[in-house]
């Protein structure tokens, strides 16, 4: 990896530091229904520097990790890590996730949005399970009984503020569930 400092995150670079909020909003699959989970967050989102694949294609890089807590008792009930990268001669982002639940995926896009006039940027990417360029890998156990079909994530970010919503397609307990998460936060450092 190179300098850090040399480094251009493109529209990365809005997201770089520590975030909170605690206006999160979970919608879960149950047996028998819907878990409305209200919960807090941290996210943080580290400069990882450049790198260079194939000796052509140059990634911005950012680590980010995300834990998520429950309101109802204060526990951890999300814990999701992985990259943001930045190309910026393709203007393509690349979102990998993985969680604890032996599901990990690489979502992306041609990134397209100018900023609107109050400086904010909105940052959009997919991925889908067995079709598409940005793919979705789980366990077999989960292939059978929960399985990620989509995932669909729209940020907008600028001024120190932050929102998302996350829709992520399972099909689990014999029917297709939309499992959603949104959130507001601010930088905090
Ligand atoms: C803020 C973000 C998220 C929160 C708070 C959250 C929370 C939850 C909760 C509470 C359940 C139900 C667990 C249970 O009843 O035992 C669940 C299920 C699940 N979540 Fe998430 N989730 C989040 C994001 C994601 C993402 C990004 C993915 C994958 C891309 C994902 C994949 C799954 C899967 C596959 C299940 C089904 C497993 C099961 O219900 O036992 N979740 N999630």
């Amino acid at each position: 990896m190179s300098e850090l400092i040399e480094v251009d995150y493109g529209p990365l670079s809005n997201l770089i530091g520590v975030w909170y909020g605690d206006k999160g909003l979970d919608i879960a699959p149950e047996p028998d229904g819907t878990e409305e989970n209200p919960y807090y967050e941290t996210i943080t989102f580290s400069e990882g520097g450049s790198l260079k694949n194939a000796q052509s294609q140059e990634l911005a890089v950012l680590h980010y990790r995300r834990i998520v807590t429950r309101k109802s008792d204060d526990g951890v009930f999300h814990d999701e890590t992985g990259y943001w990268l930045w190309d910026a001669r393709e203007k393509v982002i690349i979102h990998s996730l993985s969680i604890p639940r032996a599901v990990s995926l690489l979502a992306g896009a041609h990134f397209t949005n100018v900023e609107d006039k109050e400086g904010n940027l909105t940052i959009e990417v997919s991925a889908a399970a067995d079709k598409g360029d940005w793919q979705i890998i789980q366990s077999p156990f989960m292939m059978q009984n929960a399985k990620t079909r989509t995932y669909h994530q729209k940020i907008t970010v600028g001024n120190g503020k932050m929102s998302y919503m996350e829709t992520t397609m399972l099909d689990i307990y014999g029917r297709e569930f939309e499992h959603t998460d949104k959130n507001e936060l601010k930088l905090q450092r």
